[in-house]
């Protein structure tokens, strides 16, 4: 690594994991800019986030804002470059899979820098799913594929990834928690707010656009939600993205006075509800990990999953979006104890990939 770091990022996801690399760069003095695309600019999915992570300001903010695919993407492309152009860093980090990913990855891969990919190798085999291309393309042009599990660096080695551009370093997601974690339980005072007790509420996220954006999905969830909350006698809290809140107006969906609908909620707050609920039920790559690591029992509303050691431990369980279908795997899920082993690492690996990308400095030896 020759240069500065430089950070791609766009959305809350990416923001929340790669708040542990930024961190550790800065601990280490690693030299680094932040450049951000602007996919997220509400509030409460993006300046929230830089705050209560303590995470400076990005020097780039590159205002690409909502669009098609296409549209977005393109903006992007063509504004990371310009921006590269002037930090010319030695390494672009990108997170995840998002469209932010997929136009960091490709600008990089066009230019003379080094690109690391944190959260390498993950796969739902789904390629009707749009974070499926991303993180498949931003995989393969690649220098650096920063794996959280053993099973992700079998896909990228099944791919033809040479195995000297991956490393399993867990995933960042880990290193988040247990900063955060006993943080929340002690400044966060959302469920007083909400007026909803510790072990008594089931806590819902829905925001996938293979969901959200067809209606009978949409409903299937929210009527799946519904049942099974019912059958538990306890309420549902949803803070709800965006992108559903849209698609609930535009359907014209009434949703029941047992699944209580609140805006996006900043970290500390979320993380306090998920300790606190009961079960979890989501469409969240994110929040299907946290779940796991906190030993919250969690329903995941998909018909696939990119992260199944969640499953695989008995964390998770796939239940699609067919009301019978959650309502069981619901039942399934509160009869676990919350026990189970945490497959995504000992919250070390922002400083691995630090010093992954610090040993590129260190001079071969001879
Ligand atoms: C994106 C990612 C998804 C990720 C999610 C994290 C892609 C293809 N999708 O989905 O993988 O799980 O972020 O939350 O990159 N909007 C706002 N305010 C904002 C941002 C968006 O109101 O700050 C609304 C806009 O109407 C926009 C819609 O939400 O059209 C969708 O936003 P978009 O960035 O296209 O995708 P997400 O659904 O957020
Ligand atoms: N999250 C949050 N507030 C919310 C919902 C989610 O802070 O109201 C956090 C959550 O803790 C997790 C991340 O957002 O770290 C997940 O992001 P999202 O579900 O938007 O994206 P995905 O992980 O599916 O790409």
């Amino acid at each position: 690594m020759s240069g500065p770091v430089a950070f791609v990022l766009g959305t809350r996801p990416e923001i929340i994991k790669l708040a542990p690399v930024i961190r550790a760069c800065r601990e280490r003095g690693v030299s680094h800019t932040i450049l951000h695309t602007g996919q997220h600019y509400s509030e409460m999915l993006d300046s929230v986030f830089f705050e209560q992570l303590e995470l400076p300001r990005p020097a780039y903010e590159l205002g690409v804002g909502s669009g098609s695919h296409g549209e977005q993407t393109g903006r992007m492309l063509i504004r990371i470059e310009e921006a590269l152009r002037e930090v010319d860093p030695g390494t672009v980090l990108v997170q995840g899979d998002t469209n932010s990913v997929l136009a960091g990855a490709i600008a990089a891969s066009k230019m003379d820098v080094e690109l690391g990919h944190v959260e390498a190798g993950l796969r739902s085999f789904d390629r009707e799913m749009p974070e499926e291309t991303n993180r498949v393309v931003a995989d393969h042009v690649a220098d650096h594929l920063f794996a959280p599990t053993e099973a992700s660096r079998h896909h990228l080695e099944a791919e033809g990834i040479p195995p000297s551009r991956i490393v399993v370093t867990g995933n960042t997601v880990v290193d988040a928690l247990e900063r955060n974690r006993e943080l929340a339980r002690e400044k966060s005072d959302v469920l007083g707010k909400l007026g909803v007790e510790d072990g008594d509420f089931f806590l819902m996220t829905a925001h996938r656009a293979e969901n959200v954006d067809d209606e009978s999905r949409f409903r299937g969830m929210l009527r799946g939600v519904d049942r099974a909350a019912a059958a538990a006698d306890v309420e549902v809290v949803y803070p709800v993205h965006p992108r559903a809140s849209e698609r609930l107006s535009a359907f014209d969906i009434d949703v029941t006075d047992r699944i209580r609908t609140v805006e996006p909620v900043d970290y500390l707050d979320f993380l306090r509800l998920e300790t606190a609920a009961d079960v979890i039920l989501t469409d969240s790559g994110g929040v299907q990990e946290e779940a796991c690591v906190l030993g919250v029992p969690c329903v995941t509303m998909r018909d696939s999953t990119e992260r199944p050691e969640t499953t695989a431990v008995g964390a998770n369980r796939l239940a699609g979006t067919d009301p019978a279908a959650i309502r069981r795997a619901v039942r399934e899920a509160r009869g676990t104890t919350g026990d189970w082993e945490n497959p995504f690492g000992d919250g070390t690996a922002g400083e691995r990939i630090v010093e992954e990308l610090l040993a590129d400095l260190e001079p071969a030896s001879p």
